[in-house]
């Protein structure tokens, strides 16, 4: 990890007031002075600041049921953040992993743990996702077969990768998709010549969203090593 989110894993200081230790002079790694802020630390490494050796806190793995009209970011903008639904010391130091829409509810992840979520979001994971949709017209009987093929969206070259798609009632399906592109459920129904009128996110990987709208909870060792 970085030496300046390092400092900031095990002290008060900001990421901007960790930099400026670092580049003054004021830390040392293994005995040696560090200036630069992106120098990578290891868990073993001694870290000191002001005479004392440094601890990481441990990193944070949380399950959010996201409320429909929050924001998937840091800051209120036309709606508020989801971040008013966390309510623990240093929320900010939390990133989200995979961001929904406004008007999407459901499972969403956050964590401070940056090589974490990027297990999760890079695309040759193929980390599946499953929604479910509400539509606005019946669904037609050849789009799971379209979806499983793959659909061509607008402005994009390429194909999305093959989709499950499970019907419960006309209006009702289940969709699991592998890749993560800007409004994808919306875009793949709209290639379909249908309408998405209500989206959430029920499972990420194994993981399946199972706290009430608007709480969270820290996810179990197990629950975090599964997507490793
Ligand atoms: N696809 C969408 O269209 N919106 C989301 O929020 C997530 C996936």
């Amino acid at each position: 990890m970085r030496l300046d989110k390092f400092l900031c894993k095990s002290t008060e200081l900001t990421r901007a007031a960790a930099t400026e230790c670092i580049e003054l002079g004021t830390v040392s790694v293994n005995d040696q002075v560090i200036t630069e802020a992106r120098f990578q630390v290891h868990e073993n490494n001694s870290v000191v600041w002001k005479g004392e050796r440094l601890v990481a806190r441990p990193s944070r793995y949380i399950m959010l049921h996201k409320p429909l009209n929050t924001l998937s970011s840091n800051v209120d903008g036309d709606y508020p953040s989801l971040f008013h639904c966390i309510d623990i010391d240093r929320a900010e130091d939390l990133h989200i992993v995979g961001r929904l829409d406004a008007d999407t509810s459901g499972l969403v992840l956050l964590t401070d743990d940056g090589r974490w979520s990027f297990e999760i979001i890079r695309p040759e994971k193929q980390c599946p996702k499953t929604y479910r949709v509400t539509l606005r017209d019946p669904i037609d009987d050849n789009v799971a077969v379209k979806f499983l093929a793959g659909v061509q969206l607008q402005n994009e070259s390429q194909l999305t990768a093959p989709a499950q798609l499970n019907i419960v009632t006309k209006t009702e399906v289940l969709l699991t998709i592998t890749e993560g592109r800007y409004h994808q459920v919306k875009r793949m129904f709209a290639a379909v010549g249908n309408r998405v009128n209500g989206l959430h996110r029920e499972q990420i990987g194994s993981l399946k969203l199972d706290v009430e709208l608007g709480l969270w909870r820290y996810l179990t060792p197990k629950e975090v090593a599964d997507f490793l």
